[in-house]
């Protein structure tokens, strides 16, 4: 069987009209300039890669984490990538307080581009797994200056989305709402190869992820079914759990998507004005796709993530996903919390 590169893959489904020719096109951009990232990813210590961005004096970046350098190089390599690619209106990046529209000396398309472009970065300076997670959006129609606003659209209004997972191998998984697909980066040839198509998440799970840490700052109903994951065969769900936690949203991701599991970063009481830890735009709904669309779920705990209205661009939320029964499980603690609260 001849392997199936990211390209024929991506002319096959525009034969099927499940991709125009433009989003195509905008797609293996992205993934050029993932392969160009995972490039810099991999000097390590031997290139100009790792530690702090700013030297002496820390960056801060919106959100108000400290950049590391590998933040910033994978920032401007999607910047600067899209900025000639011609399918785009404009992008957004967590590490960019406001979008930036394609200056006008350049083409232009329809697209919106929104990225986490470095997830996990906490874990350069360790050599374990970091990547970088992208959504996709249409721009509306009649806008010629695309602004914030024009970016927040719900979930399930992305025409795709997708993570690159710089790992002992890099692999791009990709969703254009017609499956969720990985394909892994041949670094000889240079291509991105299909190497599992139609990924499908089991719809039960024996595996939890979580920052275990944060336990006393949760809030009940989170406190109940975690009590319950822990009590293993003795307790109510008469069936023992264990725990991975890769400190990388795109690590647990892929495991999910992998073998099934759940990926839980709740509301917690550490920040009250923070209403979870992960983002929206360009790490929950891109991951929302994805996982829905290998037959998971993804919800806040409460609601459908994809359903949520945005009213920022660096918007916070909780995050439960994965497998669609403990998804299921875990949504109903919160609101059988929330009725009998009522
Ligand atoms: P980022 O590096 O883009 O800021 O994201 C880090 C996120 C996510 O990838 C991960 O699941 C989570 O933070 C880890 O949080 P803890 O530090 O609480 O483990
Ligand atoms: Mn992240
Ligand atoms: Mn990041």
């Amino acid at each position: 069987m001849p392997s199936i590169s990211l390209t024929r893959h991506l002319i096959e489904e525009q034969r099927l009209g499940h991709v125009t020719p433009d989003l195509r096109l905008l797609l293996e951009v992205v993934a050029r300039a993932c392969k160009r990232i995972s490039v810099a990813v991999g000097k390590g210590a031997l290139g100009d890669v790792l530690g702090e961005a700013g030297g002496d004096e820390a960056s801060i970046n919106v959100q108000g984490e400290a950049q590391k350098k590998l933040d910033v190089i994978s920032n401007e390599i999607l910047l600067e990538a899209n900025a000639w690619g011609g399918h785009l209106a404009a992008c957004a990046s967590e590490e960019m307080e406001h979008s930036q529209q394609i200056p006008d000396a350049f083409p232009r398309g329809n697209y919106l581009l929104v990225f986490d472009p470095l997830d996990g970065s906490s874990n350069i300076d360790i050599n374990a797994s970091v990547g970088t997670i992208f959504s996709v959006l249409r721009c509306p129609e009649g806008v010629t200056a695309a602004e914030d606003h024009h970016f927040l659209q719900p979930g399930s209004s992305q025409v795709a989305a997708g993570y690159c997972l710089y790992g002992p191998s890099t692999m791009l998984v990709l969703t254009i709402g017609h499956g969720t697909h990985a394909f892994t980066l041949d670094r000889e040839q240079g291509s991105f190869v299909l190497t599992k198509a139609h990924m499908r998440i089991p719809e039960q799970t024996r595996e939890f992820a979580i920052n275990m840490s944060n336990q006393r700052h949760w809030e009940a109903p989170t406190q109940a079914y975690v009590d319950d994951l822990l009590a293993g065969k003795d307790g109510a769900r008469g069936k023992d759990f264990n725990m991975r936690w890769v400190a990388a949203m795109v690590g647990d991701v892929h495991r999910i998507l992998t073998r099934g599991g759940i990926f839980i970063y709740p509301w917690d009481r550490k920040d009250p004005s923070k209403p979870g830890k992960l983002r929206l735009m360009y790490e929950a709904n891109p991951m929302a796709m994805l996982v829905e669309q290998a037959g998971g779920a993804a919800t806040t705990g409460r609601e459908r993530i994809l359903d949520i209205a945005p009213t920022s661009l660096h918007q916070r939320v909780p995050v439960f996903l994965g497998s669609k029964d403990e998804v299921d499980t875990a949504t109903r603690y919160h609101l059988q919390h929330d009725s009998a609260a009522a």
